[in-house]
């Protein structure tokens, strides 16, 4: 199988070399927008570099993988899409909701699949979760705690089109909070604040992010997120129930460590980074996506999925802006 990388950036860099080490792959085929950037990357995995995403698709690829910054998304989704390749895109698949929603209504009217990466769904952490609230082992779910807490920001240039802090991190657990609970956020009240770098006040975004939810079925869910997490990578999700809890990402690696004299947990070691948190779940996220370019199973993350969680970001962003509670039914879907 033939695939076509576009973006060698933190992320597409991290998913050439995961694709290079599958099996499946006969060849990868890179391209960035800077030139160098694509060289680099593939002098280091030895693979051809191609000048511009159009050669890519030009050259015959089997599947068309999207890593680049979030304002190529949607563009190359759609070149992709017209193209009539099976396209795995980076979240989110666009920086507005105008945009979300237009790709949703085309992505829906073709035939050609597209699998957008939120890789948590790969996670055996957030999978055991899944089953837990399935099969009311934990009786029924009153309280979820779901929090993003990374190291140490990305660079300055990054969080002008990030999207914000909603849309950027915390649209991980909006999705994940849909795959593992089955139900539908009703409405959100967040806020946020800034104690790191001027950058993101700059940019009218926030370094720290929290949200109260509130699920269809009346479940409360308290969300965060931040770029400051000095203790290391945290990425969990503790669920509560009548008659048990369950947690995800609660192991020796826990980004944190206990006030209680004589409690050796966690013993380490940390983790630093999301490369280092969840490399199984990029590696079975894209060794899904080669059944999906095989045809033999539907996209496990559609362009619907990620519309849904770009919804709730959305709701999270106007409360914060607005200082009051946002029903979800205030934000426009299809
Ligand atoms: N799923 C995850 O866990 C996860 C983690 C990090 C980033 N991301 C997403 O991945 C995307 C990239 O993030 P990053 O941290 O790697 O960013 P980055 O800034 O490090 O890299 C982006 C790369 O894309 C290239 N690029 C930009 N526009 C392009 C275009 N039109 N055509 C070709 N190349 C182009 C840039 O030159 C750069 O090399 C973002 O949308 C981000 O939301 C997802």
């Amino acid at each position: 199988m033939r695939i076509g990388l576009a973006g060698v950036g933190r992320i597409g860099a991290f998913h050439a070399r995961t694709l290079q080490a599958l099996d499946f792959v006969d060849e990868l085929i890179v391209t960035d927008a800077d030139p160098a950037a694509a060289k680099a990357v593939a002098a280091e995995l030895d693979v051809p570099a191609v000048p511009d995403v159009a050669s890519l698709l030009a050259s015959g690829v089997d599947g068309f993988v999207i890593a680049t910054a979030t304002p190529g998304h949607a563009p190359l989704l759609r070149l992709g899409v017209a193209a009539g390749i099976p396209t795995f895109c980076e979240k989110p698949v666009a920086g507005t909701l105008a945009e979300t929603i237009a790709l949703a209504k085309l992505v829906a009217s073709e035939d050609v699949p597209v699998h957008v990466g939120f890789q948590r769904r790969f996670d055996a952490g957030y999978q055991r979760a899944r089953e837990a609230v399935a099969s009311g082992e934990l009786g029924f779910v009153h309280t979820i705690r779901a929090n993003t807490h990374d190291q140490a920001p990305p660079h300055a240039s990054y969080i002008p089109t990030s999207g914000g802090i909603f849309r950027d991190c915390n649209v991980h657990d909006f999705d994940i909070l849909r795959f593992v609970t089955g139900r539908e956020v009703a409405s959100v009240y967040a806020t946020g604040g800034n104690k790191g770098a001027a950058f993101f006040a700059e940019a009218g975004d926030v370094d720290t992010g929290g949200a109260l939810l509130t699920l269809d079925d009346g479940t409360i869910v308290l969300v965060s997120s931040t770029r400051y997490n000095g203790g290391g990578h945290d990425v969990r999700m503790e669920i509560h129930g009548e008659r048990g809890a369950i947690a995800v990402g609660l192991d020796h690696s826990l980004a944190m460590r206990s006030a209680e004299e004589g409690v050796d947990f966690p013993r380490g070691p940390r983790k630093w980074s999301f490369m280092e948190r969840f490399l199984p779940a990029y590696q079975a996220e894209l060794t899904a996506f080669a059944d999906v370019v095989r045809g033999v199973r539907p996209s496990p993350c559609t362009v619907q999925d990620a519309l849904e969680a770009f919804r709730v970001a959305e709701a999270c962003e106007r409360s914060r802006a607005e200082g009051r509670p946002v029903a979800l039914s205030e934000i426009e879907g299809i």
